[in-house]
């Protein structure tokens, strides 16, 4: 875990969160000076006797043209320095997918191997050191992507492809979140960006490429049978076990990702089973029903034993 705040646009964590931070900090400075500058005119001109001053001289020079120039020159540079702003990737760039819902987040990646789309959750895990380039959309409402360690901010909306650049320069775990209020739990629709040392991103990608592991004994094949049997596959792909179905998160890997409930509760074995059995209780909305009202506690710990091994 990196030592600094996991969600911190104080933190950054790579170039294009640092472009941002600089900006921010030199339009904050710059309007604290100017604050304490009109502060101290004022100052003198509350113990100015009346007619002291060429009144019409203050207006037109610091009334419209201080401001209009400080303007010009702040648009300028801000210009200048802000994050690239592109229809078409940067040729080396990883090309990542997120589709926003209610409340959770889709990430679509291909394997290079096989040109095969990797579908996953939650969770982006991405190379240090190379651009990442998002093309974000929505299949309900709107809501908007920020993870501020790594970059700015986008509006996910239905109907569109919007692109952001981000950037990792150091391995670690950031945490982000949805930033446009867009229901019930919109503060539980996080995510986290994992970056790796490349090599340990292009393994990972290779895992996740491939369907869910065959159950190693009777009991993990029961949890399979259970999730089939319940119809969790209605709204859940695990790829191998199930026909594809994208109303829920793709459970494929599901026990290798550090969060459950997009960024709800950290990731465990026990974990998935309190998720599975009372998931409205952690996240009161969730398209997914709570199982303790339909399946008896055994299946629920089978099925909930099964998700949790799928690496
Ligand atoms: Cu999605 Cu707020």
């Amino acid at each position: 875990m990196n030592a600094a705040p996991p969600q911190s646009a104080l933190h950054p964590a790579g170039p294009i969160g640092e472009t941002l931070l600089g900006v921010s900090l030199t339009l904050f400075v710059g309007a604290l000076v100017i604050f304490a500058g009109v502060m101290g005119l004022l100052y003198v001109a509350l113990r100015r006797r009346p007619g002291a001053v060429n009144v019409r001289r203050w207006i037109i020079g610091g009334g419209v043209l201080f401001p209009t120039s400080v303007l010009v020159v702040l648009f300028a540079w801000s210009e200048w320095h802000r994050p690239p702003w592109r229809a078409v990737p940067p040729a080396d760039a990883l090309i990542i997918g997120v589709t926003a819902r209610m409340w959770w987040w889709e990430v679509r990646m291909r394997d290079p191997a096989t040109g095969a789309e990797v579908v996953t959750a939650n969770e982006i895990r991405v190379p240090v050191g190379r651009p990442l380039y998002l093309g974000l959309t929505s299949a309900d409402v709107i809501h908007s992507f920020w993870v501020p360690a790594l970059g700015g901010k986008m509006d996910a909306m239905p109907g569109r492809v919007q692109h952001l650049q981000l950037q990792a320069d150091r391995a670690g775990t950031w945490r982000g979140q949805c930033a446009e209020f867009c229901g019930d739990q919109h503060a539980r629709m996080g995510l986290h960006v994992v970056a790796l040392a490349p090599a340990e991103f292009d393994a990972w990608l290779a895992g996740q490429a491939r369907p869910a592991q065959a159950p190693a004994t009777p009991e993990l094949e029961r949890g399979r049978q259970a999730f089939l049997d319940s119809r969790c596959n209605a709204c859940h792909t695990v790829r191998g076990v199930s026909e594809e179905s994208r109303l829920g998160p793709d459970l494929t890997h599901v026990g290798s990702r550090t969060h459950l409930g997009a960024a709800t509760m950290p990731n465990s074995p026990a974990a998935m089973g309190e998720w599975v059995r009372h998931t409205q209780r952690h996240k009161p909305g969730a398209r997914m029903p709570s199982a303790d009202n339909r399946l008896d506690d055994a299946t629920v710990q089978s099925i909930a034993a099964w998700l949790a091994q799928l690496k």
